[in-house]
């Protein structure tokens, strides 16, 4: 459907692993969620709350049990899927890059995604090349690399690569960040945000770290217990005391700090996410010292 506003639906979606067995596990449980081209949404949620059951749903690794995944108009409940075309359009990167990285050199392992859409030879250099060079990663100084010495950070960035080749519409990251050393964390944080802003990819991630989110998301969606429970943006999810509390969600330090300045009696604006505007809050407050807007 051309007209389709969301280019991911999720409606009512549960899944239940080993069904029939006494290993049974619950994992989704009536999800919903929308996404809409363009966004960079974030799912949080405690481990287990099904995330990741959730996001392999929109390349089709996983199919719908019971409820419906639309992914661009297609229907994946349906018995006849493309999955070629499907995978081509939603790039999804798993939490462990060693579940992606399979070739002995690093230029043969990015390659491979796009030697399987059977493109001709210059352009998969062409797409390798772009992916490298989008990931920072040096093409001529890393592609005959052997992939299995790289440290976990690069790794990372080969199977980002690998997925990028594809040129999706949509990348889906599950937990990208995490285990990384903070250089390449940030790294990769302003990649995604190219990649979303620039090249107008639309991003899903799955995400521990509130200073991420905040940085990055367009909206964010809170799971537990196998469903959503929340979506709104970052600002409204990390400003609402009252729910914060009610799903133990964490926040960003810096809001942290400014709930802490709240709680003391000063008037600050506890929406400043990122260290620049809560420092310019703690600036407000110092050049005012104990004058208007200090209550005590
Ligand atoms: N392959 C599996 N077999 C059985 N249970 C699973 C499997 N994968 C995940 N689960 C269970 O399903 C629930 C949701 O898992 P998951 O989607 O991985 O959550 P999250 O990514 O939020 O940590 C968890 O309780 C987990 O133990
Ligand atoms: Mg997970």
């Amino acid at each position: 459907m051309p007209n389709d506003p969301y280019i991911i639906e999720v409606k009512d979606l549960s899944h239940t692993y080993m069904k029939g067995t006494p290993m049974e596990h619950v994992a989704l449980k009536g999800a919903n969620m929308v996404v809409k081209e363009g966004e960079c949404i974030a799912i949080i949620g405690h481990t287990g709350s099904g995330k990741s059951t959730l996001i392999q749903h929109f390349n089709g690794l996983m199919r719908p049990e019971s409820g419906k995944v639309i992914i661009d108009g297609e229907d994946l409940s349906k018995k006849k899927v493309d999955m070629k075309s499907l995978r081509r359009k939603v790039g999804l990167v798993f939490q462990n890059p060693e579940d992606q990285i399979f070739e002995k050199l690093i230029g043969d392992d990015i390659a491979y995604g796009p030697f399987k859409l059977g493109l001709p030879l210059k352009e998969v250099r062409e797409r390798v090349k772009w992916a490298m060079d989008v990931v920072g990663l040096d093409f001529e100084e890393m592609k005959d690399r052997q992939t299995f010495a790289l440290s976990g950070g690069q790794k990372r960035k080969v199977a980002l690569a690998g997925i990028l080749a594809l040129k999706p519409k949509v990348l889906v990251l599950d937990e990208p960040t995490a285990g990384l050393d903070p250089r390449s964390r940030n790294e990769l944080l302003d990649k995604i945000k190219f990649l979303n802003n620039k090249e107008k990819l639309t991003v899903v991630f799955v995400s521990h770290n509130m200073e991420e989110v905040a940085y990055l998301a367009d909206r964010v969606y809170v799971m537990a217990g196998g469903t959503d429970v929340l979506t709104g943006t970052p600002k409204e999810i990390f400003t609402d005391k009252e729910k914060l509390q009610r799903y133990q969600i964490g926040t960003p330090e810096t809001v942290q700090v400014l709930y802490r300045l709240t709680d003391l009696g000063y008037e600050v604006n506890t929406a400043a996410f990122t260290v620049q505007e809560a420092s310019n809050e703690v600036i407000k407050i110092l050049a005012g010292g104990e004058g208007e807007n200090h209550v005590k």
